[in-house]
């Protein structure tokens, strides 16, 4: 791989996914949000992106009412995606899980201990540190945990560690939800701060949302199940089925990336194939600045030509009938009579010579063939992406560099060929 830029590829790269919130059988959250589709999408993108994923962490609320058929289905459509992407599983458990089921559907155990765990990926350890409280929602840690984890990080890991929990060890914009924050936060402060812990994932709030806790970046991620919308009416709490997201986690060996990928359906409008990055990648670094960064360059004025020609080739919308040539007001003139009346204007009323007025004819003809080919044959459709777009189209075929006018002669004022002339 070419290095593009002033960094190496990332030394890791994880998924990081919250909040999935399975139901038994498949059923609709709140009889009404179809859980399962965004969860999976989520998956099916990843696997497309073709990205070195080593991990999926997830931080917890797996399985809205902890149900073992949730669990089951949770681990039915993970696990042969995980398999297909090449990456571990990293489970946390949320305050909607129960620790004997998420335990036994996830790890094979009946247990109610706290569901700690360390997995080490490559280098890069990741914890997974369970902040549930049984019985309620808010989050805790007890001492032992503490200590547990204290004990686990006194070693450091070669690519040092992610420590990834369900409640974030920060505050919340939601006011109703700092009820049910990390309780005691300052404890957990005090036994990761100066240690290899790199980045804090969390989950929870259902909204992404970037901070920092004892010098470490912390970042959580929204849900697949459903969002809470963080702009709400102050004071409410507005849970929607929308703007559903996962988190790519690139780590480098001196900085860590959190970057938000939507699992919403969407439609591409603009893009390049991975072929485009092959031939850039021939290149120099100065060549590539050349051809990519420079706004002139051939290559990115290539790629707004063909973006014009694929509108061309579009079919034009359709337009309402022509009203008859004597119904229509100057808005609406045939292009061509405007422009003669507009070179007569020139000739007569401003005494250009003869010679500048058949340099302007040249130019607007051609620019009147440049918008009948983009469906324009009136003066309405004369606007400045037009005259852009046309101008752009003759420095592909070389008239500018060989017109050997002045730069104020070969450019056409729009309002004025748009006015009405005798
Ligand atoms: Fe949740």
């Amino acid at each position: 791989m070419v290095q593009l830029g002033q960094f190496p590829p990332a030394r890791h790269v994880l998924a990081h996914i919250s909040d999935t919130h399975l139901l038994g059988g498949g059923r609709k959250l709140y009889g009404a949000v179809d859980i399962e589709p965004p969860l999976v999408r989520a998956l099916e993108q990843l696997h497309r992106s073709n990205l070195p994923i080593e991990a999926i962490v997830f931080t917890g609320d797996l399985a809205d009412l902890a149900e073992p058929d949730a669990y089951a289905r949770l681990k039915g459509i993970v696990e042969p995606a995980a398999e297909r992407i090449g990456a571990k599983i990293v489970w946390v458990m949320g305050n909607h899980d129960e620790r004997p089921a998420y335990s036994a559907g996830l790890f094979g155990v009946e247990s109610t201990d706290p569901q700690d765990r360390v997995e080490l990926v490559n280098g890069l350890r990741i914890i997974s540190l369970d902040s549930t409280v049984p019985g309620y929602h808010h989050g805790d840690l007890v001492e032992s945990q503490l200590e547990w984890l204290r004990g686990v990080l006194a070693e450091p890991a070669p690519d040092g560690t992610i420590l990834a929990l369900h409640h974030p060890p920060l505050p919340s914009p939601v006011e109703i939800m700092a009820i049910l924050e990390l309780q005691n936060m300052q404890r957990l402060a005090d036994v990761v701060r100066g240690t290899d812990v790199r980045a804090i994932l969390a989950g929870h709030l259902h909204h992404a949302m970037s901070g920092m806790f004892a010098g470490i970046p912390v970042s959580v991620a929204a849900a697949t199940c459903y969002t809470i919308d963080p702009s709400a009416p102050a004071g409410s709490l507005l849970g929607v089925d929308g703007a559903q997201s996962v988190n790519l986690v690139h780590v480098y060996d001196d900085q860590i990336l959190h970057s938000v990928v939507p699992v919403n359906e969407t439609v591409a409008v603009s893009g390049f194939p991975d072929s485009v990055l092959d031939r850039l990648a021939e290149l120099t670094h100065e060549q590539r600045i050349e051809a990519f960064s420079n706004k002139r360059s051939t290559f990115n004025l290539a790629e707004m030509e063909s973006e014009r020609r694929r509108r061309v080739a579009a079919p034009a919308p359709a337009r309402p009938p022509r009203p008859p040539r004597a119904a229509r007001d100057h808005r609406g003139v045939d292009l061509r009579v405007s422009i003669d009346g507009y070179l007569r204007h020139l000739e007569l009323d401003r005494g250009f010579s003869p010679h500048t007025v058949r340099g302007y004819r040249t130019d607007l003809l051609d620019l009147a063939g440049f918008a009948e080919d983009t469906g324009v044959d009136d003066t309405t459709g004369l606007d400045l992406e037009l005259l852009r777009g046309w101008r752009l189209a003759r420095v592909h075929r070389g008239t500018r560099e060989v017109d050997p006018r002045p730069p104020q002669r070969r450019r056409p004022r729009l309002h004025e060929v748009a006015r009405p002339h005798r």
